[in-house]
């Protein structure tokens, strides 16, 4: 029996993308593939790409670029580039980057297998058939006649369809986590914030079956999972049939056998009454809450098409906290976009000041091209150097706010489900509700199972514990 073939992916960027990329594991698994822990040991092996800023694409671009030493000794595997990068640049990467075979944008996974068959007809899972369709596209290897006669003719396929009717039902991620699942609840986005380049890569907002959706949870409770997190660009935009995202989260937190559920990243503007009032009353739903808010600025927020304003947004975060006293926020905000003044600047520094976000991701404006922002008057750019001291006062003010909450919260006893062996010796790591991480000295065999664990220390960011020993650590299988 020939061993079979083994394929490995390469996830950069956001929650949805780690989920796509454990979609397409299931997919090839299915497909008739193993999962390699290692591009050396792959016969296929698919970079999954972010696009959000350029330095995500830049990484993705030497990341490429060092695989073809793979392919210079090993001609005959299959290099392919997957996900928002993918979708956005198409047959310009195929153009640009000699040793790739394949580029697929989030719409044409289900037939990653096919595709790859087509791709090297003679070799890979379900290539039996030696017909290389018309949809292999011709461009040529001219460029790099170092991969041989063979290898220059090989077809090379971009796939790039956005598929209204793909609902990716259907299709089950090979799961990485035992402890915590993610589950895809909404595609795309139906927002056009002018920054933002996921709407063009993305597509339109489609949303999953309820059913379907609590189908899904219900077997990872089955499985032992205890707690998921639901994903969506908006993922509190959620329609479908008669359902919103309150009633789909009522739901999936009264699951029997779940006992944490989250969900990111909801937008500031559907963050209904009914939704607050769901995470304040279900138990199983995280009292923890992150909604971007981009900016502290009217005017900013209007230039990025974000809908709402600072007072609106302070209106929400106020109902939260008077919902649910304690929860913790976190937030992402960009600097630097076109024409943000001082006085805007200021103005971000203030709401940071006045929320006290525990978590916050901080970026600098990067231009995507093809997004609205792009039409701003170039005289309105922020110089780099002007952005980069907003990110560092920015990110040293919210530091110094994160140092002084947690530090207040030590003493705690926290319940802590427990993730993952910690990178220091002889501790194990887990969340808190509020989705704080604490190392502890532990054993690997509490993975997947809630403990009581007092904080110690901070670093300001992450928590050191100890585990109670009254806490018998239970397991809720
Ligand atoms: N430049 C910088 N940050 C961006 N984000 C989205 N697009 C851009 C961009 N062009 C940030 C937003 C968003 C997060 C996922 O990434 O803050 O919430
Ligand atoms: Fe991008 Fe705005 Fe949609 Fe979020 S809501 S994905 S920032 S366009």
């Amino acid at each position: 029996m020939t061993p079979r073939k083994r394929a490995y992916i390469e996830t950069y960027g956001c929650q949805m993308n780690v989920s796509d990329g454990e979609l397409m594991e299931g997919i090839l698994t299915r497909g008739g593939y193993d999962i390699a822990q290692r591009p050396e040991d792959a016969d296929v092996i698919i970079v999954n790409t972010c696009a959000i800023r350029d330095h995500a694409e830049q990484r993705v671009v030497g990341r490429v670029g060092d695989l073809y030493r793979l392919k210079r000794d090993r001609p005959d595997i299959v290099i392919g580039v997957t996900g928002c990068m993918a979708q956005r640049l198409g047959e310009r990467m195929l153009e640009q980057v000699p040793h790739l075979d394949l580029v697929m944008g989030p719409d044409s996974y289900r037939g990653l297998p096919d595709a790859l068959a087509k791709l090297r007809p003679a070799t890979l899972p379900g290539g039996a058939v030696a017909s290389v369709t018309a949809e292999a596209t011709s461009h040529t290897r001219r460029t790099l006649p170092v991969l041989g006669e063979a290898a220059a003719k090989a077809p090379r396929l971009a796939m790039l369809d956005f598929v209204a009717e793909e609902n990716y039902e259907g299709l089950e991620q090979r799961r990485a986590s035992t402890v915590t699942a993610w589950v895809p609840v909404q595609r795309g986005c139906n927002y056009r914030c002018t920054y933002c380049i996921v709407p063009y890569v993305r597509g339109s907002e489609k949303n999953r079956a309820p059913s379907h959706i609590i189908d899904e949870v219900r077997g990872l409770a089955a499985k032992g999972l205890t707690e998921v997190v639901l994903l969506g660009q908006t993922v509190n935009s959620y329609e479908a049939e008669d359902w919103d995202f309150a009633r789909l989260l009522r739901a999936v937190a009264r699951v029997d056998g779940i006992r944490r559920v989250r969900f990111t990243s909801p937008h500031p503007n559907d963050m209904t009454q009914a939704l607050i009032d769901v995470m304040a009353e279900e138990p199983a739903v995280c009292k923890q809450l992150h909604l971007p808010a981009q900016s502290g600025h009217d005017r900013t927020l209007k230039r990025m098409l974000r809908r709402y304003t600072v007072a609106q947004y302070l209106d929400i975060i106020r109902r939260v906290r008077e919902a649910m006293p304690g929860i913790a926020l976190s937030t992402d905000i960009i600097v630097g976009f076109p024409g943000e003044t001082d006085e805007e600047y200021e103005a971000t520094l203030d709401l940071m000041r006045e929320v006290r976000f525990d978590d916050a991701f901080m970026y600098k404006y990067s231009l995507r091209e093809g997004t609205p922002a792009t039409r701003l008057p170039l005289s309105q750019h922020v110089a780099p150097e002007v952005a980069q001291q907003r990110l560092e006062r920015l990110i040293d003010l919210h530091r110094e706010i994160q140092l002084e909450i947690n530090t207040a919260e030590l003493g705690r006893v926290e319940e802590v489900l427990v993730e993952r062996v910690a990178k220091s010796a002889g501790d194990v790591l887990g969340r808190t509700d509020s989705f704080k991480v604490i190392a502890f000295p532990g054993d690997p065999s509490s993975i997947g199972s809630y403990m009581h664990v007092r904080t110690t220390q901070t670093s300001g960011a992450t928590f050191r514990g100890a585990a109670l020993p009254a806490s018998p650590a239970h397991r809720v299988a």
